[in-house]
């Protein structure tokens, strides 16, 4: 894992959006993941101010999210599809036909999963991955667990993630309690990741991450195990 420090949580955006345009200038139709929460949002703006000075070009790119809550409808401002409609796909050249996300509403879960499995399958797996992390070390929602999920799954959230996202919520009891999640194996077949953090409390579950034991309690972990993660990081 290659490990990077921002003096600014500007720069490390910068940084990041670098690496996904460069991805993006390579391979015009490449699969990038995307995540939501709040690291990302300084990336989203510096994709969308790049677009729109026509320095990217997003005609062709597809994207796949890593997860979405369910039963939150689409247009709910909390859920993970209004979100990335909201600050990245309104705001650059990219087909809704193009962007995909799993559906927390879909009436068969279990086969809900299967079908964004075969999805990613079918674009041909994803050429950069974007991840936060959680407080507890989960990636996507894949929450510390006894075993490492490895499909897409629909998975119970802690009550440490319940906590820590109900700041994006009127009330805890507002969040949902459960979500749909990208499993470890896309995760980890994707061919190039970028995990992104800021602020001194994340500081010790990043240094446990890289440093530490490869364990499903702590799901970032396994990127010990990818050969090409690249881990920024910001205190500011
Ligand atoms: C959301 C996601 C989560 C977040 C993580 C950190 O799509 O994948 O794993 O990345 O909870 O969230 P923030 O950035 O809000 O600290």
């Amino acid at each position: 894992m290659k490990y990077e420090v921002f003096a600014t949580y500007d720069q490390m955006c910068r940084r990041a959006a670098n690496l996904i345009s460069a991805q993006i200038i390579l391979k015009e139709d490449a699969v990038v993941g995307l995540a939501t929460g709040s690291t990302p949002l300084g990336i989203y703006n510096t994709l969308a101010d790049w677009y729109a000075k026509s320095d990217l070009d997003f005609s062709r790119v597809r994207t796949v999210n890593l997860d979405e809550y369910c039963g939150l409808p689409f247009e709910d401002p909390q859920s993970y599809h209004y979100f990335m409609q909201t600050n990245l796909f309104s705001k650059i050249n990219i087909k809704p036909s193009n962007t995909h996300l799993p559906n927390g509403l879909a009436p068969d879960i279990r086969e809900e999963c299967k079908r964004y499995d075969a999805l990613i399958n079918s674009l041909g797996g994803i050429d950069i991955q974007l991840l936060g992390i959680g407080h507890n070390g989960h990636i996507g929602f894949n929450e510390p667990s006894d075993t490492f999920s490895k499909d897409t799954t629909h998975i119970q959230l802690t009550e440490d993630t319940i906590r820590a996202n109900s700041r994006f919520f009127k009330s805890p009891s507002d969040v949902p309690r459960s979500a749909l999640t990208m499993g470890m194996r896309s995760i980890m077949c994707s061919r190039k990741i970028i995990l992104v953090a800021n602020g001194k409390e994340k500081e010790e579950i990043i240094h446990q991450a890289m440093e530490g034991p490869i364990t499903p309690r702590l799901p970032a972990s396994i990127l010990q195990l990818h050969p090409d993660t690249t881990v920024l990081f910001t205190i500011e």
